[in-house]
């Protein structure tokens, strides 16, 4: 395919015969005239046949073929205003090199479930296209952050011999004779990671048994973990309110386009500027109380909980000192009042929920021996991490930013399952 050009490049080569590969996006005639919109990946590219100007056999082939029949089409790139993406190919050949039966996916309506059943081809349509995109741009955007600021990434095991964030979402395999789990987080390798090089960061996919079926839940997604010594929970707000001002920040700089076909108002992402509100657990149970809703004291915040506390701001607001008992056994009491943990959530804003999780970690290694303790964790499995408190002792946080809420959150969609490219949830392991 060496006379390939791909629609991302043909502005280079205005006024010059091209072969486009691809696939038939959609298409529309008026008489004498066929419109072809082709499509490669890189982007579609109307073309057209005028009858006077092509053979017979060429016309004819415009008329036959069907949506996704796969197609190489010869011609001439012209610039012109009018036509999407400035640009137009004047055919001078079309080649059918599969002509598509009965695609299942048409301009019409499908309800979710068809369209989830028929995710591998459902991602050829330009929306599904925009969002991953997106969600490429996010990741990318992600790693350079801490790749410009000298974090090490420090790759963690997905099998792993315990729990990090409770019992009750593990996934557990056979491990050769053994009892092993796919992770729930990479935390607590990024741990030893920090006191190893200072400043890590982890980034890959996490499980979760989540029994429950909500638009925020996936039982398998992605998740970027920074973890750095000498950090207290006040540098790790910091750190993590800086982290997603650039991401959203970079989004619109890279993805206007995509943003716009999807439809998103982007004056809300322009808001995500530093400093972003911070409040206490307390005084988040106080705003749920003011607004008369039914929630007790002491115990964690629900999906919709979240949602009304955040509606008050326009930014992302971290909720920080959360009851010890509803948060995980690794966190650091706070010193002022034990009852609380030095934890931090963040909760996007426009009823998107948390999007962050994390904290300042229990550094002395007799509470942390209680704390295993308390929650009915086996101290064997532990005992590396002990290690981490038996020697050269620190100071340190992180936390855990999930890729696909953000996403569901900067694209503004729903549901998350259509932030990756293959979703897993409670009832859905196909495709
Ligand atoms: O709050 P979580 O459970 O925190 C941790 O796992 C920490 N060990 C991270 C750390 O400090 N290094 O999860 C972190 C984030 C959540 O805020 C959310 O964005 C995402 O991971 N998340 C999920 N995303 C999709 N589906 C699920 N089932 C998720 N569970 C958590
Ligand atoms: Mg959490």
């Amino acid at each position: 395919m060496k006379d390939r050009v791909y629609i991302s490049d043909v502005a280079s080569h205005d006024g010059k015969e091209v072969s486009i590969y691809g696939w038939l996006y959609n298409k529309r005639s008026s008489g004498k005239l066929w419109f072809l919109l082709i499509r490669d990946g890189t982007g579609i590219i109307q073309s057209v046949a005028f009858k006077g100007d092509v053979r017979e056999d060429v016309f004819q082939r415009c008329e036959d073929v069907t949506q996704e029949s796969s197609v190489k089409v010869t011609g001439t790139i012209r610039a012109d205003k009018r036509a999407p993406g400035g640009y137009e190919l004047q055919i001078s050949d079309v080649q059918i090199l599969q002509l598509t039966e009965d695609y299942p996916i048409t301009p019409k309506e499908h309800g979710t479930t068809f369209l989830m059943d028929h995710r591998h081809i459902w991602l050829r349509s330009s929306r599904q296209h925009a969002v991953l995109r997106i969600r490429h741009e996010i990741i990318r955007a992600c790693r350079d952050f801490f790749d410009n600021r000298g974090f090490v990434l420090i790759d963690a095991p997905i099998f792993t011999p315990a729990a990090c964030e409770g019992t009750t979402t593990l996934f557990e395999t056979e491990y050769f004779g053994t009892q092993a789990y796919l992770t729930q987080s990479g935390q607590l390798y990024m741990e030893a990671g920090a006191m190893a090089f200072g400043k890590v960061y982890c980034f890959g996919p996490t499980f979760r048994a989540e029994k429950s079926k909500t638009r925020r839940h996936l039982t398998e997604f992605w998740m970027i973990e920074p973890e750095v010594a000498y950090l207290d929970l006040d540098g790790d707000m910091d750190l993590a309110e800086d982290f997603v001002e650039y991401v959203v920040q970079r989004i619109l700089e890279t993805r206007r386009e995509e943003l716009k076909a999807i439809e998103r108002d982007t004056a809300a992402l322009e808001k995500v500027k530093r400093p972003f509100p911070r409040i206490t657990y307390d005084e988040a149970a106080e705003i749920l109380k003011k607004k008369e809703v039914d929630f007790e004291y002491g115990s964690d915040f629900g999906g919709a909980d979240e949602t009304i506390i955040s509606e008050g701001f326009d930014k992302p607001v971290m909720v920080h000192r959360y009851p010890t008992e509803v948060k995980a056994f690794y966190m650091k009491n706070d010193p002022d009042d034990p009852r609380k943990a030095l934890c931090v959530d963040m909760l996007a804003p426009e009823g998107y929920g948390e999007i962050i999780g994390g904290g300042q970690r229990e550094d002395d290694l007799k509470i942390l021996e209680r704390k295993i303790k308390d929650h009915d964790l086996p101290k064997e499995a532990f005992e590396w991490y002990l290690d981490l408190r038996r020697y050269g002792t620190v100071p340190h946080a992180g936390f855990g930013l999930g890729i696909e809420r953000t996403v569901a959150w900067i694209c503004g969609l729903k549901h998350v399952r259509e932030t990756i490219p293959f979703p897993r949830l409670m009832h859905r392991i196909y495709p």
